[in-house]
């Protein structure tokens, strides 16, 4: 079995660390020595971006929209909604980290297809509440993988994003019938009633790690306006 290795780190404002680790050809991004995301496993990623554009497409059959993703990490649920989405579609990608957007576009890119290089897509490295707060223009979708689910881990400050405050906003920034989107590694309860007080309609969606392979079970809530 190869050991892992140290590729690269980056200061997380709050204190602490994010890590890049390798072992053969498998990455990892580590906060705090807790894995946040690797190369292997990313079928409920994948899924975020799959199942937001099935709601949607009823609406808008060639999927010409305007989405907000909220982390970068590998790139995956970037490249599940390019392949999804129409030639007229705006795929803004928040992240928070320099380092992550600049690994992507080096070390990490192959593993998601280079999603980053598709016209459709702009980084924005920025926290991706500061892009709900402002939206240039309604979005028909914000997605949420920030964290291993509805809890900030990355920085304390992204417990706003699941607060009734922060629901609300990403409430006001969807235009009607849009769909919030939240991956989770566990499911709860009490954050689907939290989207039921901001106004959404709720449904959750268990989907495994590994997609059509199998593995652990994931949650991904869907909230429409
Ligand atoms: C679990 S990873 C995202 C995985 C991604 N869905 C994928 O398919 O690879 C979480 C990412 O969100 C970023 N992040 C954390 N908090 C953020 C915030 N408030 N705004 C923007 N990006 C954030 C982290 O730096 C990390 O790159």
């Amino acid at each position: 079995m190869l050991a892992w290795e140290f590729v690269e780190s980056a200061p997380l404002k709050g204190g602490g660390y994010m890590e890049l680790m390798r072992r053969g050809k498998e990455m990892v991004i580590r906060v705090e020595g807790r894995e946040l995301m690797g190369t292997h496993v990313h079928g409920s990623e994948d899924a975020l971006a799959d199942i937001a554009c099935d709601y949607l497409r009823d609406d808008a059959p060639e999927l010409n929209i305007s989405m907000l993703i909220g982390g970068l990490g590998i790139g995956f649920t970037l490249a599940a909604a390019l392949r999804r989405v129409g030639p007229a579609s705006r795929v803004v990608v928040a992240e928070l980290m320099e380092a992550v957007g600049r690994w992507n576009r080096g070390p990490l890119g192959e593993a998601a297809g280079h999603p980053l290089e598709d016209e459709r897509a702009l980084l924005v490295i920025d926290d991706v509440a500061n892009l709900i707060r402002q939206p240039v223009e309604p979005y028909d979708t914000i997605l949420l993988d920030v964290d291993n689910g509805p809890h900030g881990i990355t920085q304390e400050s992204n417990n706003w994003l699941y607060s009734p405050m922060g629901l609300k906003a990403s409430f006001d920034a969807l235009r009607p019938g849009g769909v919030l989107g939240v991956w989770s590694a566990a499911d709860d309860r009490n954050f689907s009633r939290r989207l039921e007080r901001a106004g959404f309609l709720v449904k959750v969606h268990q989907v495994r790690a590994r997609g059509a392979k199998g593995g652990p079970k994931h949650t991904i809530w869907m909230a429409r306006r």
